[in-house]
């Protein structure tokens, strides 16, 4: 089986989670494709698609965006399976506000996603440039900014086990 891994990152961090998830599928025997959504030319012969973004101020990135929209007849045709990475995740009712309010639900069902998940994210403030902080600053709706912005979030325990039921879900049988 083909999968391809794609991603939509500003600063690397569902970069990194993509590449993890990619690792975690291919100890189930797929052949997996791991890329940015800039990078991808076709998306022709690959039999499922993970597809994961970056949220910022409150949505996907516009790459993703691009991405979904250029190459919707061919993703519906197969299994899609979409995760964003954000940091209002890991406040208080963090999981049923990312769920509700950064999940576009109409884009999800025209492409028949599978399964949806969030993952706790990273920022490093020293790569994020002002007008970057400012959005952050300004535009983020968490209900308290995070105390510790400069901080990684990412439970990989939780993102491998999602990896884990995407492969279920494809049927795929471990290898290791
Ligand atoms: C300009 C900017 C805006 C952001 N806006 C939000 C937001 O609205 N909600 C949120 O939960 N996280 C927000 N974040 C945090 C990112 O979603 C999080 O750090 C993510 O892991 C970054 O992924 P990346 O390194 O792949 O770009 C924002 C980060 C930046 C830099």
């Amino acid at each position: 089986m083909k999968i391809l891994v794609a991603y939509a990152s500003a600063h690397g961090t569902t970069g990194e989670i993509s590449t993890f998830m990619a690792k975690a599928l291919e100890t189930f025997g797929a052949e997996v494709t791991c890329a940015a959504v800039e990078s991808i030319e076709s998306v022709a012969g690959y039999d499922a698609f993970v597809l994961g973004s970056a949220i910022h101020e409150g949505v996907w990135l516009q790459s993703m965006l691009l991405f979904l929209d250029k190459f919707e007849a061919e993703l519906v045709q197969k299994p899609v399976y979409f995760f964003v990475t954000c940091i209002r995740i890991v406040e208080a009712d963090g999981y049923d506000h990312v769920m509700k309010n950064y999940m576009h639900t109409p884009t999800l069902e025209k492409l028949k996603v599978r399964k949806v998940n969030a993952f706790g994210g990273a920022t490093q403030l020293s790569n994020i440039n002002w007008d970057e902080r400012w959005a952050l600053g300004l535009r983020y709706d968490g209900t308290n900014l995070q105390s510790r912005l400069n901080a990684d979030y990412r439970d990989w325990y939780t993102i491998g086990a999602w990896a884990n039921s995407i492969a279920k879900d494809l049927d795929l049988k471990p290898t290791f």
